[in-house]
């Protein structure tokens, strides 16, 4: 059934790095390099649908009321002498928005005004989350934005169009840690923070004392139904059946860093066509899928620092599988 603020029409901007030309491109060329740009495991109502039943199965955010918990203290502790005046709450990968709403919550007593920009790749997850910041703040508060964090490096100009100029920002980096590119991203990060602004971030950790043996772990936490269901759907919406090839789960060294990946192995030859370009793919060939870093708190400062950024205060979860931490520019 529809809620009271579905029935009212949204207004969405829509940054160029998100034009269907443009992401059409950039996947034909991915797709011919090997790989799959994660923003397009998300980026269709099909692929939206399929990952909120990934998240809601398996993310310790939702499976977890500790890791609920440890999200609640660092907005508490976290964002200090932030939560007065104008404020803007800009979720960085909104996905479907439950934390920054938990965030917007807390902001909400002490902001004089406050507005929430969900952005992500999607516009029906932008769509989700304003849905769920209703809840908290009238809709024309709201303001969705559709953009590849990635590919855009004028975000902060962008934001000086939909925001007012006084307002201080918290930007939310909730699960973007593992998906992206940190020498691609954390760059990026460091240019948008102005004096009063405050990052919030979060990351997925190995648990235990051994890195390795701690990312084998939560490896079950990827290798199961609802994922392999979400990333094959990507392919089939592609033109890929699932009965080509098969999907392969592993762990990936990468500059001292592990990350988890999902091959599609082909089994057998295939050639898709998008907008007029053609794509084959060989048999015995390897399409990287998805891929997720993990950390260590250790890991993670030091790749901060080498962008110029650096670790205020953290929240662990009791499973040391998620951590949460506010980060500055480095002084
Ligand atoms: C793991 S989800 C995290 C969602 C939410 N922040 C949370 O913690 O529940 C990752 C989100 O990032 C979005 N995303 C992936 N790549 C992106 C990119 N390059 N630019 C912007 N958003 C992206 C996806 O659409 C998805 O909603």
């Amino acid at each position: 059934m529809m809620s009271p603020s579905e029935s009212i029409p949204a207004k969405v901007m829509v940054h160029p790095s998100q034009f269907p030309g443009v992401v059409q491109q950039q996947l034909v060329v991915s797709l011919r390099a090997g790989h799959v740009p994660p923003k397009f495991l998300y980026d269709s109502v099909r692929q939206t649908q399929k990952w909120l039943e990934v998240h809601q199965a398996h993310s310790p955010s939702r499976t977890s009321e500790g890791v609920s918990r440890m999200y609640d203290a660092v907005f508490d502790t976290a964002l200090g002498q932030a939560q007065r005046g104008a404020m803007a709450l800009v979720g960085l990968g909104c996905g479907g928005g439950q934390k920054d709403t938990r965030c917007l919550a807390k902001l909400k007593p002490g902001a004089t005004e406050l507005h929430y920009v969900p952005s992500d790749v999607s516009q029906a997850m932008t769509l989700v989350a304003r849905e769920a910041a209703a809840a908290v703040l009238p809709l024309g508060q709201v303001h969705p934005l559709v953009c590849d964090l990635a590919e855009t490096d004028d975000l902060g100009q962008t934001l000086d169009d939909i925001l007012p100029a006084e307002v201080k920002r918290v930007y939310t980096f909730f699960g973007m840690i593992p998906n992206l590119e940190p020498d691609v991203i954390l760059p990026k990060l460091n240019c948008l923070l102005r004096g009063e602004d405050q990052l919030l971030l979060s990351a997925n950790l190995a648990p235990g004392d051994d890195y390795r043996s701690g990312v084998e772990t939560v490896l079950p936490q990827y290798d199961n139904a609802e994922t392999r269901d979400w990333l094959l759907s990507f392919l089939e919406g592609i033109g890929v059946p699932a009965a080509v090839g098969e999907l392969v789960f592993g762990i990936e060294p990468i500059d001292e860093l592990l990350r988890i990946v999902a091959d599609f192995k082909f089994v057998q030859p295939q050639v898709i066509t998008l907008g007029g370009e053609r794509v084959a793919f060989e048999r015995g060939q390897a399409l990287r899928l998805f891929f997720s870093y993990r950390h260590t708190v250790e890991t993670l400062a030091k790749r901060l620092a080498r962008h110029g950024l650096q670790i205020e205060c953290s929240e662990i979860a009791g499973s040391g599988e998620e951590g949460v931490f506010r980060v500055e520019r480095a002084g």
